[in-house]
């Protein structure tokens, strides 16, 4: 069954004092542990990812970077590689996140790239896909959405797959200016990634594939994503930059958890 996963990518934010004291606040709060199907993540900037995962010793927290080259070593300055990621001891990278296809140029080729890479060098890649307004006004959000998982998928063998975290983030509800998506529209376009992949790599593979809801996600309405039966956890930023925000989001998942496992159970 699919587990459900919180996590909170932090962007430029965080110097080392501030991402160690984030850390120690949220092993506090999960000290007794978390429930069993509950996956929880922090995505830090790069220059304190081995701060955390050093400080996170022993909780039950995934650490990823926000980034990645596809190239294993070589002339490419400012980059970080696979093995840097996994020097740090990351577990997972995040791939296309719209701020980086947005303001660095970073295409579909690339994120396949990059997803390859990620599995290669046993990172767990988290793809972000998502509609701009245009294309949503335009009703080209599916198409867009596909295209982008599509891609990212690409090449990928059918038994690899579900190793691949999607992050559905529609780029008009993410940031300051965004307005969250409809929990029933984000399920739709889930579902519409999840036929995509069933399309390519066959349903069994794509009814194992976790994907997350991202993009103004706060307290009041992180319980109606996690009702919805096809997201399979929230990728977070603001409300989760504080860690009483993650844990506030962690607690709410659990509660949830019961209801979650029925509902699977009657679909399944
Ligand atoms: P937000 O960011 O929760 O602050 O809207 C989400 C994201 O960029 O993943």
């Amino acid at each position: 069954m699919r587990r459900t996963w919180i996590g909170t990518g932090w962007k430029m934010n965080f110097l080392r004092a501030e991402a160690e004291a984030y850390v120690d606040e949220l092993g506090v709060a999960l000290q007794g542990g978390v429930p069993e199907g509950l996956q929880i993540f922090v995505v830090p900037p790069a220059t304190v990812l081995r701060a955390v995962r050093e400080r996170a010793k022993g909780l039950p927290l995934l650490v990823g970077a926000q980034n990645m080259h596809w190239e294993e070593s070589g002339a490419f300055t400012g980059e970080i590689s696979p093995a840097m990621v996994k020097d740090c001891g990351a577990d997972l990278v995040e791939l296309g996140h719209s701020e980086r296809r947005a303001m660095f140029g970073e295409t579909d080729a690339a994120v396949n790239r990059k997803v390859h890479a990620a599995l290669a060098h046993g990172l767990t890649p988290l793809v972000c896909v998502g509609e701009t307004a245009d294309e949503k006004r335009l009703g080209a959000a599916r198409e867009s959405v596909v295209r982008q998982a599509k891609i990212a998928l690409h090449g990928v063998p059918a038994q690899r797959v579900s190793e691949v975290l999607l992050a559905y983030e529609p780029v008009w509800a993410i940031g300051a200016g965004g307005t969250p998506a409809e929990p029933g529209y984000a399920a739709q376009m889930h579902a519409a990634l999840r036929a995509a992949i069933g399309e390519v790599h066959g349903a069994a593979t794509a009814a194992r594939c976790a994907i997350l809801y991202g993009g103004s996600v706060d307290l009041g309405n992180a319980r109606p994503f996690l009702a919805e039966r096809e997201v399979d956890g929230l990728f977070v930023g603001r409300t989760a930059w504080k860690a009483s925000g993650l844990v506030a989001l962690i607690r709410i998942a659990g509660e949830m958890l019961p209801t979650r496992r029925k509902q699977r159970l009657e679909a399944s």
